[in-house]
């Protein structure tokens, strides 16, 4: 009765394996550690470094551990790189999430959660978005995200996997009395690009235009703390346990802010300046991305508990903060290998 996680050394992941543990969970994580990070994977969880395209390495890993569910991280991410490089995403998403389901299925594992995204949704003509909003992504990584949610759907029908693709807004926050926090290279999301101008690491923050159909002309974003996705994995897991019906499932609050609202909040609670310049805007940023969260909330009684601005800003800074003071080796004369490659990091090294 063993969880496997992939991308367990990651940032939603490695939240996922402790919330797992705290829940006596028995978790086994797999990791190419291609961006994760070995001392992210919290103690009491094995890791497997190897790749999810690796039939063997899973199909040995599935049997070792009684492997009876896969929580499915692992993935590229970074949008960008999925235009300019697409092969990179239809590989290690698309394919190699099916090797991975080609291990899972021969096993007799019944239970799947993906990791999937508001970027299936493309430009939406509303918000809030609902799972019935069509998904006509507008990018390669939307693309193989949808790609990979339609084949689990097919697999549902014809060979009774059950599984959630669990549609995550915009990930963000941290739980810095685990030691986990995010830390991305290159760094892409908003709140810790913030809060690296706030404490200096960047002589500011590059907001992409300013003449958007919102309120103060920002983009509005639908932010949810990552132990809130955490739990909503464990809420996901314990539906489908129970015969839940598969589906994909929107995580978020309900509720956008928009950039300038997230800089306000990052200056309120670090008390720190925080220089601001203005871009043009970037191609495919849609003005508003909103979840509707209510069927996850009806099918597996989830709701976000700590997703207030406030709350994901203060546990990402305090992660930050105790990164950087530990790096210094102020706080610890021993710092974490995690502290010390953010410093690195922050150092251009
Ligand atoms: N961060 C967000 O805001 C966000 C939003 C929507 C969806 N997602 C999805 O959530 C998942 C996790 O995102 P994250 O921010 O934690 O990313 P991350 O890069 O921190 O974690 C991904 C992990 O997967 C591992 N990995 C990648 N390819 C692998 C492979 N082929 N075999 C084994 N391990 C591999 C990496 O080493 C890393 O540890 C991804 O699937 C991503 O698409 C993230």
């Amino acid at each position: 009765m063993t969880v496997l996680v992939t991308g367990g050394a990651g940032y939603i992941g490695s939240h996922t394996v402790h919330r797992l543990r705290e829940q006596g969970r028995a978790v086994v994580v797999l990791d190419d550690l291609s961006s994760g990070r070995r001392e992210a994977v919290p103690s009491g969880a094995p890791l497997v470094v190897g790749d999810v395209a690796d039939r063997d390495v899973t199909a040995r890993l599935i049997h070792t551990h009684d492997v009876t569910a896969i929580v499915h991280f692992a993935a590229r991410i970074q949008v960008g790189e999925s235009v300019v490089d697409p092969r990179r995403y239809w590989m290690g998403n698309v394919v190699a999430t099916a090797s991975l389901l080609e291990s899972a299925l021969d096993a007799g594992v019944r239970h799947f959660i993906l990791s999937s995204t508001a970027a299936v949704y493309g430009t939406p003509a509303r918000v809030p978005l609902t799972e019935t909003d069509a998904a006509t992504p507008i990018n390669p990584y939307g693309e193989t995200k949808l790609a990979i949610e339609k084949m689990l759907a097919t697999y549902a029908q014809a060979y009774g996997l059950r599984y959630a693709a669990l549609r995550y807004f915009n990930a963000a926050g941290a739980l810095p009395d685990a030691g986990l926090g995010e830390l991305h290279d290159p760094e892409t999301h908003l709140v810790p690009i913030v809060l690296d101008a706030a404490s200096g690491e960047r002589p500011n923050i590059t907001v992409y235009g300013r003449d958007y159909d919102t309120p103060d002309g920002t983009c509005i974003r639908d932010y949810i703390h990552v132990v809130d996705l955490a739990d909503a994995h464990i809420a996901a897991l314990s539906y489908l346990e129970g015969n839940g019906a598969s589906g994909a499932f929107n995580l978020g609050t309900g509720q956008g802010h928009s950039v300038a609202e997230v800089i306000d909040v990052c200056r309120a609670v670090t008390g720190r300046e925080i220089p601001v310049v203005y871009g043009p805007r970037r191609e495919g940023d849609p003005p508003a991305l909103v979840a509707s969260p209510h069927r996850a909330e009806e099918r597996f009684g989830w709701r976000a508990q700590r997703s207030s601005l406030e709350r994901i800003v203060r546990d990402a800074w305090a992660w930050h903060e105790r990164a950087r003071t530990m790096a210094r080796g102020d706080g610890n004369a021993n710092p974490t290998p995690q502290a010390r490659r953010k410093q690195e990091h922050a150092n251009g090294r």
